[in-house]
């Protein structure tokens, strides 16, 4: 089966056509046929964070010229070849896309080049993230499902984020369950149990802020550019390397709660605290307060993560979003189930596929393409909010 996935949920634009087949056993096989994303971090560097308005503008630009680029990479350029309801469809694709003018007029022009490619199913991101910015992807998915019958699935972006750390190199890796799942974006934290393949109850998130929330905004007091993750992990690396040690204490908040919930606003404010008290910040405690940063949060989800593990005999533990890309939480967690004698398969996604991406969103739409669940177009509804079940 030939899947599209199209993801548009927070500042990047992506596409791609994936061929997968068998089912989620040691028969799953999938390539890439085509992959094109376009990254809007740097527009809203600007803002400090993502910039909805912006965002769906740019999706709007990016989406019909990163579509041709997978289909040129798939060899799937074609001529057209003009459907003989013209006129009728004409008017579906204008009600269709009526909020999105500029993107109507590239699938316009699309149209009149291209013929039908060879695409079994679309998956669109329904949800969460930014609803104007989800709401683009959606309507092109309803563009494209109208000018070609192609049939749409809706897909969960946080499902995305867990089914792509069990892939690897085109397969599926080795999966026992229980899975626990810990999802950590900018957007979201959640500790994710699955039973059973396909299944997900979540019994932790943030009440606050996000972890990759967190290391945005700590970027930001630091005077250090959006997306912050990448920037303090950076500056964290190099005080360890020069063994330092900071006199400082940063909160590890909720980290010995009762619950599998999570708080990092608290964090942020300690860190704005700290940065009033030493200004003007010199190097060594920029690096300081990255270091210990790093180390707070690592602190909290591991340790909670470790506990959800025990109480749900967990056996595989996925680790999902965009600060999985995380070397130091990738480590520690490591090391720290080792240490407990704890022999549960530890997952991540491949290197460069952490933050989002449309292969994650192609790969959960195959499964529930497989299984008969596709949506009705019109029925399709962007969710900001949209939970996991
Ligand atoms: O999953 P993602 O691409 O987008 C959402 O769905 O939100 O995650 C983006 C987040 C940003 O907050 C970014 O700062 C963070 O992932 N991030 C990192 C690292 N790389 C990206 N956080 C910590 N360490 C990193 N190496
Ligand atoms: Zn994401």
């Amino acid at each position: 089966m030939k899947i599209l996935g199209i993801e548009t949920s927070c500042d990047e634009t992506a596409v791609t056509l994936i061929e997968a087949h068998g089912g989620f056993d040691n028969s799953f096989r999938f390539d890439i046929l085509g992959n094109a994303l376009m990254s809007q971090a740097a527009m809203h560097a600007e803002y400090g964070g993502v910039f909805p308005n912006l965002a769906k503008r740019e999706h709007a630009r990016n989406l019909v010229p990163l579509f041709r680029e997978v289909l040129r990479q798939s060899d799937m350029l074609s001529a057209a070849i003009l459907p003989d309801n013209g006129p009728l469809f004409q008017v579906e694709l204008q009600e269709t896309l009526a909020r999105e003018p500029e993107l109507l007029e590239a699938v316009t022009a699309l149209i009149l080049e291209q013929g039908k490619p060879h695409i079994d199913a679309i998956a669109v991101t329904v949800g969460p993230g930014l609803e104007p910015a989800l709401w683009v992807g959606i309507n092109f998915a309803r563009a494209l499902s109208c000018i070609w019958d192609i049939p749409i699935v809706a897909v969960n972006h946080m499902e995305g984020h867990i089914i792509l750390p069990l892939m690897e190199n085109g397969a599926q890796k080795a999966v026992e369950s229980p899975m626990l799942s810990l999802l950590i974006s900018g957007g979201h934290t959640e500790l994710v149990l699955s039973r059973e393949f396909g299944s997900y109850d979540v019994v932790g998130e943030t009440r606050d802020d996000a972890a990759g929330e967190a290391f945005d905004k700590t970027a930001r007091l630091l005077d250090l550019p959006y997306p912050g993750g990448p920037e303090i992990s950076r500056l964290a690396a190099e005080a360890r390397e020069k063994g330092l040690v900071p006199k400082f204490k940063l909160p590890r908040p909720m980290m010995n709660e009762a619950n599998y919930d999570f708080s990092f606003s608290g964090l942020k404010t300690a860190v704005r605290t700290l940065v009033h008290e030493h200004k003007p910040l010199s190097n060594k405690k920029k690096l300081e307060i990255a270091l210990e940063f790093e180390d707070a949060v690592a602190d909290v989800l591991i340790t909670k993560t470790l506990r959800a593990i025990d109480e749900y005999s967990v056996q595989t533990v996925v680790v999902g979003g965009g600060v999985s890309a995380n070397t130091h939480i990738r480590s520690e967690l490591a090391r720290r189930l080792e240490a407990a004698g704890n022999p549960a398969t530890l997952l991540f996604p491949e290197a460069g596929l952490e933050t989002d991406n449309a292969i994650m969103i192609a790969l959960a739409g195959y499964f529930h393409a497989q299984s008969g669940e596709f949506s009705a177009p019109a029925a399709l509804v962007a969710t900001g909010n949209l939970r996991l079940k």
